[in-house]
């Protein structure tokens, strides 16, 4: 799609969208464009406003077909609310309610006026950059395809009171799409194609942004002595893989990064404690952590972000088989700390162990993040509408809420303590790799925290926010890319420069 910002002129072909702020006597508030666009239809815009009750409410759009007195085919007036809360993830999501609206012409010219010198040229970067999110499609094993039903709009023309600072604003925010893509692509692919050994050459075309990529196989890792994570690749034909990623964008390309970490099971059966058939295909996502890790280092690198990030995926497939690991097997992590495998489908627990410690051990980060689809009762709790944090440190904790928030990424963090952790004492190892049943994402958590020294730590339980089949406000159905925004705003506001 092709994004280009200019100064207001209204067109006189095609389809214009224009934004409309909530305000003066409960109704809408018409900029000097749309005005124009009024008066040049003899107030049809005006009448039509105020036969649909269009206020300029938020995300409400009215439509209007061939409007006498203009070579338009359509005005789309779409609604700002109150420009005193308009900020970037508002604008995104006005953007993506445009998006779903044209989609089906070939191109468009979207007006935003009226809202301000200082937020113009930002929240005019943040709904093209909400166009671009809502229009993502992956379509790459359809062979047939209702001409009809297929989106057509390929250019955007963004008109601004300040395009020349837009256009600089949207090369940032078009570099953290092109990561949440990365993420969708990656997570949205089946796991035929994406397996451990598939999913770092993908990652290596990340070498092109500057990122530079490595990889240990089994063998590299049995000498680490990653018994956890190897233990549950081990039914598997596909061999293992830690995906090492890293970013120094920083002054000083020797100070201590910021370690984000993925779970990366690029299918998960369960193991020989095997799913359930019904749903097991949702399976292929399990990876939505490493998923997030690709993303985000692509975002990182295409904007040139000065900080220090190291990303680490384990990459596992969990498979049943006569070799595969079997319930009440011990295995012996990287951290020399025994575990009592109960359940080998409680294996993203078994995978990050082993990563965190490894991260810990050679990148002496200052803090690190984990992501993972790691609970079934995330879901439970929690819905699709925040993922669940849990932290051993308020401050970090709460510096990523406060992301989520900005993006609409939300966050919801959990507690943590002994009492949870004296679930997971196992009779024979240092520990098992399943509670008793109860507050399940939270004995996965402790099982975790057994696995840091004392760097802040933060882990977010993600299963119920990478997939979305019906999609979110800047999503269609399927992947959502859910952390790659968090995580980038999350690393500007706290760790650049
Ligand atoms: N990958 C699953 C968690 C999951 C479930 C993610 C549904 C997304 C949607 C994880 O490996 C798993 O199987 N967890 C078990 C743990 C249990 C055996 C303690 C679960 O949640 O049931
Ligand atoms: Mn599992
Ligand atoms: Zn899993």
């Amino acid at each position: 799609m092709n994004i280009t910002f200019s100064k207001i002129a209204v067109p006189a072909q095609g389809v214009v969208v224009v934004g409309v702020a909530e305000g003066g006597a409960g109704g809408a508030k018409l900029g000097p464009a749309a005005a124009k666009l009024d008066k040049q239809t003899r107030g049809a815009l005006s009448r039509a406003m105020k036969a649909a009750e269009f206020t300029g409410k938020r995300e409400k759009t009215l439509t209007l077909v061939v409007p006498a007195g203009t070579k338009l085919s359509r005005i789309l007036l779409v609604g700002l609310g109150s420009l005193k809360f308009l900020d970037a993830v508002a604008a995104e999501r006005i953007g993506a309610v445009i998006y779903d609206a044209v989609a089906k012409d070939p191109s468009m010219v979207v007006i935003l006026e009226g809202t301000g010198a200082a937020d113009n040229a930002l929240l005019a970067a943040h709904l093209a950059g909400g166009i671009r999110l809502k229009s993502y499609r992956f379509a790459k094993y359809r062979t047939k395809e209702d001409k009809d039903a297929k989106p057509k709009l390929k250019s955007v023309a963004v008109q601004c009171e300040y395009p020349a600072d837009a256009k600089k604003r949207y090369a940032a925010v078009a570099a953290v799409v092109d990561g949440v893509f990365f993420t969708r692509d990656v997570v949205t692919e089946p796991p035929n194609i994406i397996y451990p050994e598939s999913f770092v050459a993908r990652a290596k075309e990340l070498t092109k942004d500057g990122v530079k990529v490595e990889a240990l196989g089994e063998a590299a890792m049995t000498k680490l002595g990653m018994g956890a994570l190897l233990g549950v690749g081990q039914g598997s034909e596909r061999e293992s893989q830690l995906l090492i990623l890293r970013w120094d964008g920083a002054k000083d390309k020797s100070a201590a990064p910021l370690a984000i970490v993925g779970k990366g099971v690029t299918f998960d059966s369960g193991g020989i404690s095997l799913k359930p058939g019904a749903g097991m295909w949702d399976m292929k996502w399990d990876m939505g952590g490493a998923g997030v890790v690709v993303g985000l280092m692509r975002a990182l690198a295409r904007r040139k972000a000065p900080v220090n990030v190291v990303g680490l995926c384990g990459l596992v497939e969990n498979m049943p088989d006569a070799k595969a690991q079997r319930p009440g097997d011990i295995v012996t992590s990287m951290s020399g700390q025994t575990i009592e495998v109960l359940n080998t489908d409680a294996e993203g627990r078994l995978v990050l162990a082993d990563v965190l410690w490894y991260a810990q051990q050679r990148f002496k980060p200052k803090a690190i993040v984990d992501l993972a689809t790691l609970t079934g009762a995330i879901i439970q709790a929690l819905s699709e509408h925040y993922a669940g944090i849990f932290s051993n440190n308020d401050d970090l904790s709460a510096k990523l809420i406060a992301a989520g928030q900005a993006v609409s990424e939300r966050l919801w963090r959990l507690p943590m303590g002994d009492e949870y952790d004296r679930d997971i004492k196992s009779p024979v190892a240092d520990m098992k790799n399943i509670g008793g049943g109860r507050a399940g994402s939270i004995t996965a958590a402790q099982f975790l925290q057994r696995f840091i020294k004392d760097v802040p730590w933060a882990h977010l339980d993600i299963a119920g926010v990478v997939w979305n089949e019906k999609g979110t406000a800047l999503a269609p159905g399927g992947s959502t890319g859910y952390g790659v925004r968090l995580l980038n705003r999350f690393i500007a506001d706290n760790y650049e420069r």
